[in-house]
């Protein structure tokens, strides 16, 4: 008797579940954390050119989120811990670092090098 009613709920939760899950996959084309709305109700357009920068540039090596891979771990607090402040880790994207960390000094400009900074420091963390 209790299943009875209750079945067609569970029913209802797993077709709203599905169709979440499926329009989140059509409207993501990169799990690569989103930016959250400012309270003006627009978001932080430097931190959109952050992300996307990320996207193309940095994510194969790093991870969508910034969790490690090929390259290292940056999410979870890692860079802010590996660099309290933003010029040193402008640099390091800049100059590269070890023997398969690429310098980006001639592919990004610093206006970028600082947009992908900010994302990394403010979103992935
Ligand atoms: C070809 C793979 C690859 C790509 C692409 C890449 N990285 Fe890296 N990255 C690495 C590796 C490997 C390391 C570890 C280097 C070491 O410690 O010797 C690293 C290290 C780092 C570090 C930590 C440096 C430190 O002092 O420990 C940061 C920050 C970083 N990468 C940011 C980025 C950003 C931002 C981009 C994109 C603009 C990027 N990486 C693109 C492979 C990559």
């Amino acid at each position: 008797m209790v299943d009875k009613l209750r079945s067609p709920i569970a029913g209802l939760r797993v077709a709203t579940l599905t169709m979440f899950a499926v329009v989140s996959f059509a409207c993501g084309a990169s799990s690569a954390p989103e930016i959250p709305m400012g309270s003006n109700g627009e978001s932080d357009s430097e931190l959109a050119t952050g992300r996307n920068i990320w996207i193309q540039n940095c994510s194969s090596c790093h991870g969508s989120s910034g969790q490690g891979g090929r390259g290292k771990k940056l999410n979870e607090g890692e860079i802010l811990k590996l660099y309290p402040e933003i010029d040193g880790l402008i640099n390091v994207i800049t100059v590269g670092k070890g023997q398969s960390m690429p310098a980006f000094v001639s592919q990004l400009s610093p206006v970028e090098i600082e947009a992908v900074s900010r994302y990394i420091r403010e979103i992935l963390n």
